[in-house]
């Protein structure tokens, strides 16, 4: 990919493109929702599938000359059941908030009772956020985890079900360093009769690769990005029980989006079959073990890790502990090219725009290539940077690391 047209067409766009790739090559990435994708995924997304207008769903469209873009849409559904094991899938969400909407849209009535977790211990904000049309149109109930052990509290998740009887439970989180048991959760909603539908955005490629426990089996509803753990474009699925299809469909389209991006959804058909091969599970254990080493490291050096590591791909780190706001940590560590996220911590006494944490993941260093030695390199410019007030050390690891591992060589 060379983008010369861009640069004939467009210099100003062009520039900042340059400049981006060049942000992404020269600092090390650890927000844990990012993600680098192939070439391959790259090139289907920029291609002429963007053009056809294709709504309704395969076989089934408003709109004429679909022959080609229903057999991309019907693979990339096919693979998405197949890589999950789910009965039925809708591969046109445009995003995981859309995803989200378009399961309440398509299940509940407005004022309906949902459970969901907390924003500010691990819940997302389309999980019935005031701020959010979730918790606009719907009676959301919010759970949250232990103060001790900073985990879900499964038995307040018991305990509510049975104050407020829900008609569904949404489990999954932004900000959750744990597994989640997804079956002890479905055996309370089972037991209550209500539904349960898990967001697994952040974990969708663990769960794929078998490095995490599969909601699938378990929830009636299952929603996701493409863009995180996946490693796709930037999009959403839902996975659902063949018995809710017709509906889940519906509250997809006509419910809550019009025509679906096709040069999307095919790109999200490769990144699917990227995320059957061994490399790729190869790549999600790389994953988890450098978030392991990196915790352990970053606790050798003095920093508290909530709830004491991580099972997953990210953890969050309590900066109060070495005197700093997660804003201070997070515009620090962006100065010695490290990007990371300012992020409430469980039981935060700081404001959203504050916090007292910052969340860091590793799946986007591991696509770099990075290892578990280089991660005791993270850890270290991670201190320099906020313990040691040694930006110039700091900045010097970050280096030896993106030189070693080149992103998009020969890119632009
Ligand atoms: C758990 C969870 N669900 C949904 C979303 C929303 O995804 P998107 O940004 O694609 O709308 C996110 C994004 O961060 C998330 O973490």
């Amino acid at each position: 990919m060379s983008f010369e047209q861009v640069k004939q067409a467009d210099p100003e766009i062009y520039g900042l493109m340059e400049k981006e790739l060049k942000r992404q090559q020269d600092h090390l990435e650890l927000i844990a929702s990012e993600n680098f994708v192939s070439p391959a995924v790259m090139e289907t997304m920029g291609s002429h599938l963007t053009n056809k207008y294709a709504e309704g769903t395969p076989g089934k469209r408003f709109y004429g000359g679909c022959v080609h873009v229903d057999e991309i849409e019907r693979i990339a559904i096919e693979r998405a059941k197949k890589l999950f094991g789910a009965e039925h899938a809708n591969v046109q969400p445009h995003s995981g908030a859309q995803a989200n909407s378009a399961v309440y849209i398509a299940m509940l009535e407005p004022g309906d009772t949902v459970l969901g977790m907390r924003l500010d211990q691990g819940g997302h904000l389309t999980h019935g956020s005031p701020a959010n049309l979730s918790g606009q149109y719907y009676n959301f109930v919010s759970y949250g985890v232990d103060q001790e052990s900073e985990m879900i509290d499964y038995d307040e998740i018991q305990n509510l079900i049975n104050e407020h009887q829900p008609k569904l439970v949404v489990v999954g989180a932004s900000a959750y360093p744990r597994a989640i048991d997804f079956e002890r959760i479905s055996k309370m909603t089972k037991a209550a009769g209500c539904y349960l539908m898990v967001d697994m955005a952040h974990i969708a490629g663990l769960v794929a690769a078998g490095e995490h426990q599969s909601p699938v089996p378990y929830a009636e509803f299952v929603t996701t990005t493409t863009h995180k753990t996946l490693r796709g474009p930037r999009g959403g699925v839902i996975l659902c029980k063949k018995e809710f299809a017709k509906q889940i469909d519906k509250g997809v389209f006509p419910g809550s989006q019009g025509g679906p991006l096709e040069h999307i959804i095919a790109a999200k058909a490769v990144a699917f079959k990227e995320a059957m091969t061994d490399e790729f599970k190869a790549y999600q254990k790389q994953v988890v073990k450098n978030a392991k080493v990196l915790s352990q490291e970053l606790e050798k050096r003095g920093f508290r890790v909530v709830s004491g590591g991580t099972d997953n791909h990210l953890m969050l780190i309590d900066v109060s502990q070495v005197g700093l706001t997660g804003k201070e940590a997070d515009e620090t560590l962006g100065k010695i090219n490290i990007t990371a996220n300012k992020n409430a911590i469980p039981y935060d006494k700081e404001s959203p725009f504050v916090t007292s944490g910052i969340r860091i993941g590793t799946p986007a260093v591991t696509t770099r290539g990075l290892k578990e030695a280089d991660m005791e390199i993270v850890a270290d410019a991670i201190e320099a940077a906020l313990i040691k007030k040694d930006p110039a050390l700091a900045l010097e690891k970050v280096r030896f690391l993106t030189e070693k591992y080149p992103l998009y060589p020969g890119l632009m």
